[in-house]
């Protein structure tokens, strides 16, 4: 017995090829960020427990892993650096031979093309692992406004494409701008944290980065996960003060505000963030056999790119990209 339906979806499901041919939302190693730990604390590269498949690196291990990444087709690395050195103000992220400005300058040398971004923040240089100078256990805004334009220039000058201030300080972006055009580094852009919501999904980072808060947490900096408007006015006075390119941060719980800020700003180039607990998460749960993790993974992904996202930074970068090549 037929039912006379007027039309039947499942018809364009049929087959694997006219499900690939109407798929709406694609991925391309070519809009992935793949972020890299670099330390100087280390000799060569050391698992990271809480992200598994993820290392630490030292600069030793930096060419076989920018000719990995190259050859699997990531165009960019987003820097983190841990350095030897903690004091109150972060000095050690502001010399011209620490840490990130040795790694940037070092890939700069092993491959020209590859796109450098630096992390800009002070929360893995400070003995407080606050993301700024401290005044009576708050952060200082505008002191740190202030060392954010010298890090940023320090950043630009070892050779870094765009910088990534992810401090979530008031006028970080204008500050960065003026230091950075002040220093005649017109053509650095600025890939602004503009809205990073305070998570608890960076927990896996901490252990990554060794730059977690020693007292307090970063509610008075970060974004409530309740706010949705709030997002709105943040990437708007963001790109007032000159951002290139926008973020989210993490992704898959603000798959909505992704989607709104694609909406709001058409024209402007949003990355997200698929961070530390969204990786691990997924990472564990495929070790205890309860999901497939290469189908998680795309499917992660996918939902991040279908809410509206250009440019995703991922811990999966590489096994994407694997993933991509032996698909045809
Ligand atoms: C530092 C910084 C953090 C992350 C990126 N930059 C941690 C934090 O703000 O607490 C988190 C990234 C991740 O979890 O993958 N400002």
């Amino acid at each position: 017995m037929n039912y006379d339906l007027p039309l039947r979806l499942k018809r364009l499901r049929q087959t694997s090829a006219s499900r690939t041919m109407l798929q709406e939302t694609r991925l391309h190693p070519q809009q992935f960020i793949a972020p890299l730990f670099i330390s100087e604390l280390i000799g060569s590269k050391q698992a990271i427990k809480s992200m598994p498949g993820q290392f630490q690196l030292s600069l030793a291990d930096l060419p076989a892993e920018i000719e990995e990444l190259s050859s699997l087709g990531i165009p960019a690395v987003l820097l983190f650096g841990i350095p030897r050195h903690k004091d109150a103000h972060g000095s050690s992220a502001l010399q011209d031979d620490g840490i990130v400005q040795q790694a940037i300058r070092q890939i700069r040398a092993i491959n020209k093309d590859m796109l450098i971004i630096s992390d800009l923040c002070f929360c893995e240089y400070t003995d407080h692992g606050h993301c700024g100078v401290l005044k009576n256990d708050v952060i200082d805004n505008d002191k740190t406004l202030h060392l954010l334009g010298e890090q940023a220039v320090s950043h630009a000058k070892a050779g870094a494409d765009w910088i990534a201030p992810s401090s979530m300080t008031d006028g970080m972006v204008a500050a960065i701008r003026q230091a950075l055009d002040a220093a005649v580094f017109n053509n650095t852009a600025i890939l602004s944290y503009a809205v990073k919501y305070s998570s608890a999904f960076y927990g896996p980072f901490r252990e990554a980065a060794q730059g977690a808060p020693q007292f307090g947490d970063r509610k008075t900096y970060q974004m409530n996960p309740a706010n949705s408007h709030e997002a709105v006015r943040e990437a708007a006075l963001d790109l007032d003060e000159g951002a290139d390119l926008i973020m989210v941060k993490p992704a898959m719980n603000y798959l909505d505000i992704i989607y709104k800020l694609k909406q709001h700003f058409p024209e402007v180039p949003l990355c997200a963030y698929q961070v530390s607990g969204e990786y691990s998460m997924l990472k564990y749960a495929a070790q205890a056999g309860l999901m497939d993790e290469q189908h998680t993974m795309i499917e992660s992904l996918l939902a991040i790119k279908r809410a509206g996202a250009d440019l995703i930074i991922s811990y999966f970068a590489k096994d994407f990209a694997r993933w991509h090549a032996n698909q045809r």
